[in-house]
């Protein structure tokens, strides 16, 4: 008997430690850590990350955080409207809507923020939406939220139109906000979004050939760091720019007030905040680097003559573009 327990003992260290040797092999060859442990820590927040999944990084959620709190600095919480609603699109592990949630959440237990909030979160990959349900899951058992929070997945291709969408078997933005008013008792659809979060693909090929790091390449979805051929050419627009006209045309039909959308770096920021600039609709534009926060009163002024007013706050990289309009101004006491 004690012979056999100690061989069952000895097979068990056996599978582990060759599990643990194969983990070694496999961080070698530069599989990402969070795919190896599993998760990644997300402001405060532990996300759960799998390979086809893309792993959140820091610099996303110091731009959702630094968000959060220009909304809520002081007492301009007071001027929020009382059912606030945010919508993200491409949210991947559904990291932004968690953390924004959560974040708000927070500051409404001490008597700040809207007292009603709604999220939605909208991705294309059926993969990433199980993950981000899995994770919203998660975090209602480790009480991080209400048991039933107003916080949502759905799946939408944002780039294609309703006909588009019928050809390639996957709602457009439009039907599925349209099933999950529906279908739920959620207004998703019925009111405007005020805030537009995006995260999307913004590598273009060449840059994804020559210039992203290895690991990245190897092992993160490309989905989700490239965007697609456009079937029109549209030689005017450069490839790794092609989500962000559509994400503003979102912007517009939702009639959100804010928007902030993440960048590869200061160009791409550069081309995105003249785009923005160009719809004539916002009040203002701001390029955010990597850390926001930081000597936010050392805000430059683009060198470029229609950049010339729109400020760029923080340290790091180009990370960001956010622009805002009409009850905004209030919000964040711009007026
Ligand atoms: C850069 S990742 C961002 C993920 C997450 N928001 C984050 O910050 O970690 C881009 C996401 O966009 C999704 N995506 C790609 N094309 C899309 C499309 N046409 N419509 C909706 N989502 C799309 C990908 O599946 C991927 O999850």
């Amino acid at each position: 008997m004690e012979q056999q327990q100690l061989n069952e003992q000895s097979l068990q260290s056996c599978g582990a430690q060759q599990k643990l040797r194969q983990l070694c092999v496999d961080r070698a060859h530069g599989k990402p850590l969070q795919y190896i442990m599993g998760t990644e820590y997300f402001g405060d927040l532990e996300i759960a990350c799998e390979p086809g999944v893309l792993i959140p990084r820091q610099e996303t959620a110091a731009s959702v955080t630094f968000l959060i709190e220009r909304l809520l600095r002081g007492k301009k919480s007071q001027r929020l409207p009382s059912h606030l609603r945010i919508l993200d699109l491409c949210t991947g592990t559904g990291c932004i809507p968690l953390l924004a949630h959560y974040e708000l959440d927070q500051r409404r237990k001490h008597g700040q923020s809207p007292q009603t909030l709604e999220v939605v979160g909208v991705d294309i990959s059926s993969q990433a939406l199980k993950l981000a349900n899995r994770n919203l899951h998660r975090l209602v058992g480790a009480g991080y939220f209400c048991p039933n929070p107003s916080l949502h997945f759905l799946q939408a291709d944002i780039l294609a139109s309703n006909s588009d969408a019928e050809l390639n078997h996957l709602p457009s933005l439009d039907r599925a906000l349209h099933h999950c008013e529906s279908t739920t008792s959620n207004p998703c659809n019925k009111r405007p979004w005020d805030i537009l979060i995006s995260n999307p693909p913004y590598i273009s090929p060449q840059a994804f050939n020559n210039t992203t790091q290895r690991s990245v390449k190897r092992y993160e979805p490309r989905l989700a760091l490239v965007p697609p051929l456009l079937a029109k050419d549209n030689s005017k627009i450069d490839q790794g720019d092609i989500f962000y006209p559509r994400l503003l045309e979102i912007a517009q039909q939702v009639k959100a007030k804010i928007v902030l959308f993440e960048v590869a770096d200061l160009e791409q920021a550069q081309r995105v905040a003249l785009m923005a600039k160009a719809q004539g609709i916002w009040d203002g534009v701001e390029i955010w680097r990597d850390y926001p926060g930081q000597n936010d009163h050392d805000a430059e002024i683009g060198r470029d003559v229609v950049l010339r007013d729109v400020k760029v706050l923080g340290t790091g990289n180009g990370r960001s573009v956010f622009a805002y309009r009409g009850d905004a101004r209030d919000w964040l006491c711009t007026s």
